[in-house]
C-alpha cells in the first residue's frame, strides 16, 4: 500500500436544522479537497491551505490522520505513514461541519487506501465516523449527501438519506468568529420540560415533510425548544439574527452548534431579501454563502498512475 494515493472530497454540513437536534443534517456545496498518500510507517507530511489552515495540526494529532488511524486500527491493519495535502473550503469552527468533514474525509481516505484489502460498507463508514465525532448528524450528510436522518439502533449508527424539494434554496450567513461545539454542548441541560420535547417531536416530523414536499411550512417546521435558547447567551448576535429573520417569515436556524445561521429560503430571490436583513439586523458582518444542497456526499478515488497534484 505505501505509494498509493487517493483523492477525497467532502461537503460542508449543517446539523440540527432547528428541531432535529443530533439527528438531522444537510450537505451543502462547500468542499474540503484532500490528497492522501500512504508512506512508510512513522512518516508524516501534512500541508493545509484554506479555512482554518493556521490552526490545524501538522502532526499525527491531525483529525484527518487520527480518523485514518482509527479505521486501520479497527481493521487490525498497521497504520502507514501519511502524506496529506488538504485544501479546506468548509468554514472552520463556524457550525458548518468542519470537524465532521475532517472525520468523513479520513474515513473515506482509509477506505480508498484499504481498497482490495478490507471492504468498508456505508454502515461501517458511519459507525467509524460516529465513534470519532460523538454524534452522527454531521458525518452522515458529509458521507452520503442530501438530507439525512441519523439514529443509533441495535446495529449502531444508521442513516436514511432523503432528497430535498427543489424549491428549497439554502443560504448560509457566516460571521468572522468561531464557536466551540464543546462549549455549546456544555450549555445543554440534562432534563427538558416534556412539552418542549413534544414541541420538537412535532416540528421534526413536520420538517421532513417541509424539506421533501411542502416548503410552505418551513417556518413552523424549523422551530426549536431543545438547544438554541440554551446556547443563545454564548452567541447573542446569532440569536439576534435568527430572531430578526424569523420575524420576517424566513426559516432561519442556528447552523449546527453555531455561530453561522442557515436560512432555508423558498427561492433564489428571497435569499437576497434575507441577506439585506442580515446587513442591518446585528452589529456583526455576516458573509453570505448562497449554496446548493450537495446530493452526492463524500467521494474517494484512487489517483491514476502518472497524474500529478494540481494546486
Ligand atoms: N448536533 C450537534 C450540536 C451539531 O448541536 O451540538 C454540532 O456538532
Amino acid at each position: 500500500m505505501p505509494g498509493r494515493t487517493v483523492e477525497v472530497r467532502v461537503p460542508a454540513t449543517s446539523a440540527n436544522l432547528g428541531p432535529g437536534f443530533d439527528t438531522l443534517g444537510l450537505a451543502l456545496s462547500m468542499y474540503d479537497e484532500l490528497e492522501v498518500t500512504a508512506l512508510e510507517p512513522g512518516t508524516y507530511e501534512i500541508e493545509v491551505s484554506g479555512s482554518g489552515a493556521e490552526e490545524i495540526a501538522r502532526d499525527p494529532s491531525n483529525l484527518v490522520v487520527r480518523s485514518i488511524a482509527h479505521v486501520f486500527a479497527d481493521a487490525g491493519i498497521a497504520m502507514p505513514g501519511i502524506r496529506l495535502v488538504a485544501r479546506n473550503g468548509v468554514p472552520h469552527g463556524r457550525g458548518l461541519g468542519s470537524s465532521g468533514a475532517a472525520v468523513a474525509a479520513g474515513v473515506l481516505a482509509a477506505k480508498g487506501l484499504l481498497e482490495g484489502i478490507v471492504e468498508l460498507d456505508d454502515e461501517a463508514l458511519l459507525r467509524l465516523a460516529t465513534e470519532l465525532e460523538g454524534h452522527p448528524d454531521n458525518v452522515a450528510p458529509a458521507l452520503f449527501g442530501g438530507l439525512t436522518i441519523a439514529w443509533t439502533g441495535e446495529r449502531g449508527p444508521q442513516h436514511k438519506k432523503l432528497l430535498v424539494h427543489r424549491g428549497v434554496s439554502p443560504l448560509v450567513l457566516v460571521p468572522g468568529y468561531t464557536m466551540s461545539t464543546k462549549a455549546a454542548r456544555s450549555l445543554q441541560p440534562q432534563h427538558v420540560p416534556s412539552e418542549d420535547a413534544v414541541f420538537n417531536v412535532s416540528r421534526s416530523a413536520l420538517l421532513i415533510a417541509a424539506l421533501t414536499q411542502s416548503p410552505d411550512v418551513l417556518l413552523d417546521a424549523t422551530d426549536d425548544r431543545l438547544h438554541q435558547d440554551y446556547r443563545a447567551p454564548a452567541m447573542p448576535e446569532t440569536n439576534r439574527l435568527v430572531r430578526a429573520l424569523r420575524a420576517e417569515g424566513f426559516a432561519a436556524v442556528v447552523s449546527g452548534a453555531g455561530p453561522s445561521v442557515l436560512v432555508l429560503c423558498d427561492g433564489p430571490g428571497s435569499r437576497l431579501d434575507a441577506v439585506r436583513i442580515a446587513e442591518t439586523a446585528t452589529d456583526t458582518p455576516w458573509i453570505p454563502q448562497m449554496v446548493a444542497v450537495d446530493v452526492r456526499g463524500g467521494t474517494v478515488r484512487e489517483r491514476a498512475e502518472g497524474s500529478s497534484s494540481q494546486s
